[in-house]
């Protein structure tokens, strides 16, 4: 199966071929992403390659709030994607894990992301501990990176009065793979697949 590309543009398919570049090079997921911390950047700040049906919202969401996630690019063996997440005004993500190194940056619009750290190691099925251990606001060309396990699990919202657009870069079939989300005034903790809008997950 061949790598696939749901937009094309060649600011695009510069940036794809220079991260496979940098995978291909550096093993290491800090040293790797600290590579491709420039090329992220000026992704963050180029125009029109992001087409404008991948900034919609997804009225049947799996996270809520008509919260929508597109898959742009995905490596051909599952290890790498890039995807747009687009959250409505005033609507927020579930606070979930990644599992994955990556980047994630805004692209569109302002976010308020909550940073949470857990505290249990998973002894009591379906209870987690969490505590919230860092507030920032984000504003378009921001970014960061996921390095799990510290600073993995988060929940963003977006402030702004336009939709948020943040572009991710992730060492992971993102949408696809079963990870977790965290209901913090229960405690609890369960599977969650976010899935695409634009594309089905075939475990799904
Ligand atoms: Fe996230």
């Amino acid at each position: 199966m061949p790598d696939e590309y749901y937009a094309s543009s060649p600011v695009l398919e510069a940036f794809i071929a220079h991260v496979l570049d940098v995978v291909g090079a550096t093993p290491s997921p800090p040293r790797r992403v600290e590579r491709m911390r420039p090329a992220f950047g000026e992704l963050l700040s180029a125009s029109n390659w992001l087409p404008d049906e991948f900034t919609c919202a997804n009225p049947n969401s799996t996270m809520g709030g008509g919260i929508a996630s597109y898959l742009i690019y995905r490596r051909a063996d599952r290890s790498l994607t890039l995807h747009a997440l687009i959250v409505p005004v005033g609507a927020q993500t579930p606070i979930h894990d990644h599992l994955a190194w990556g980047l994630v940056g805004l692209y569109r619009g302002e976010q308020d992301e909550e940073v949470f750290r857990r505290h249990d190691r998973g002894e009591i099925s379906g209870k987690a501990s969490l505590s919230l251990v860092e507030r920032r606001a984000l504003k378009p060309g921001d970014f960061y990176t996921l390095l799990p396990p510290e600073g993995d699990i988060h929940r963003v919202r977006t402030t702004s009065s336009v939709p948020s657009i943040s572009i991710h870069l992730l060492g992971s079939d993102l949408g696809c793979v079963l990870r977790h989300a965290y209901d913090l005034p229960h405690g609890m903790v369960h599977d969650f697949r976010s899935g695409y809008a634009n594309v089905e997950c075939e475990n799904s």
